[in-house]
């Protein structure tokens, strides 16, 4: 019996030393150790032995249990050891690859346009103000000279949300809005950049959204030829000296006089292509002279006060500005279209 448990011994301290996995270590536990392992087997057997030997040959297979536990732990951690050394070379990251640059987007045309806008009129010493885009009737048509029934209304009309709201159809209810919070005190000079709202259908230089930016001046003694010549002004900053700019008389019932300014054509240099329509221009401004009766209704004596108005249309500007013939592009979010604005 004695002999048997040695050659156990030996037997099972071969298979724990070949172990070469966690595995593996496993199957010889269960081998030598389950409950129907050898070793358990063994201490079945005790019943039959002689009472004599069995204290010496009990005391045998326990020691022989104790070492089998303790050489299986011992070689569990060496292997946990390996295995977890193996992982880490197998994972390791080479750290001499160069890294994967991130893709840095870049502004909008649209964004850069208008900082530009803006940078020229700050320059002249105006302030930004700003409205909601979801303006009421009032400040949208009613302040504005455009009462109900006003044929004017007709090409302005855009969603009405609840009440007497609607998507601004303009920036100008802005003028209003600015009047109101600064009455009586002149000089105003204010640009008021935003999102309108129109009922055009989209073709290369109309979108039923698009981009303005409003400017209003009241002081005393403000006249056409000041709204003249900063326009004049802001249109060789904006596009250099030798772009053709006209203005054309026309109408609003918010100013008078009123004006549209168009700058010649960019895609076709006045010939007529599809972006102007075969018109050889593009408009990009209404504006004129405040209507007295706005002046009026916002505050200020037209008696005492004068001031102008105009309302760019920042989109248009973008497409003279950088040739770009189709209004659409803008709005597409096209990556190939829009990397090539980068201004660093
Ligand atoms: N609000 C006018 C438009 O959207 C433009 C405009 C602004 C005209 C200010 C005159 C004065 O067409």
């Amino acid at each position: 019996m004695l002999s048997k448990i040695s050659q156990l011994r030996e037997e099972a301290m071969a298979a724990i030393a070949e172990a070469d996995s966690q595995e593996r270590l496993d199957k010889v536990r269960v081998q030598y150790l389950g409950k129907k392992g050898e070793l358990t087997a063994l201490l079945r057997g005790l019943g039959q032995v002689d009472p004599q030997q069995r204290p010496v040959i009990g005391q045998a297979v326990n020691s022989l249990r104790a070492d089998l536990e303790q050489a299986l732990a011992d070689k569990g951690a060496v292997l946990a050891e390996q295995e977890q050394a193996a992982r880490l070379a197998k994972e390791k990251i080479d750290i001499t690859l160069p890294g994967r640059r991130p893709q840095i987007g870049t502004f909008h045309p649209l964004t850069i346009v208008l900082r530009e806008i803006q940078e020229i009129f700050l320059g002249m010493g105006y302030e930004v103000a700003e409205g909601p885009e979801v303006e009421t009737d009032y400040y949208n048509f009613e302040a504005l000279n455009i009462p109900a029934e006003h044929p004017a209304r007709d090409m302005w009309d855009t969603l009405y949300t609840a009440g007497n709201t609607l998507l601004r159809t303009h920036t100008s209810p802005v003028q209003v809005r600015t009047m109101e919070r600064m009455q009586p005190q002149v000089p105003i000079k204010i640009i008021a950049p935003g999102r309108v709202y129109r009922r055009d259908a989209l073709d290369a230089s109309h979108s039923p959204v698009f981009n303005q930016v409003e400017g209003l001046v009241v002081d005393r003694g403000i006249t056409f030829a000041d709204l003249k010549g900063t326009l004049v002004l802001f249109v060789q900053k904006m596009f250099g000296k030798d772009r053709q700019v006209r203005f054309r008389p026309s109408f609003f019932p918010f100013t008078e006089p009123s004006a549209e300014v168009d700058v010649s054509c960019i895609v076709c240099n006045g010939a007529g292509c599809r972006l102007c329509s075969q018109t050889g221009w593009l408009e990009i401004l209404g504006a004129g002279s405040v209507h007295p009766r706005v002046l009026e209704m916002s505050g200020y004596d037209p008696t005492v006060y004068s001031g102008f108005a105009f309302g760019l249309g920042v989109d248009r500007i973008a497409l003279l500005k950088y040739g770009i013939d189709d209004i659409r592009h803008l709005y597409e979010n096209n990556w190939s279209f829009l990397k090539q604005f980068r201004t660093e």
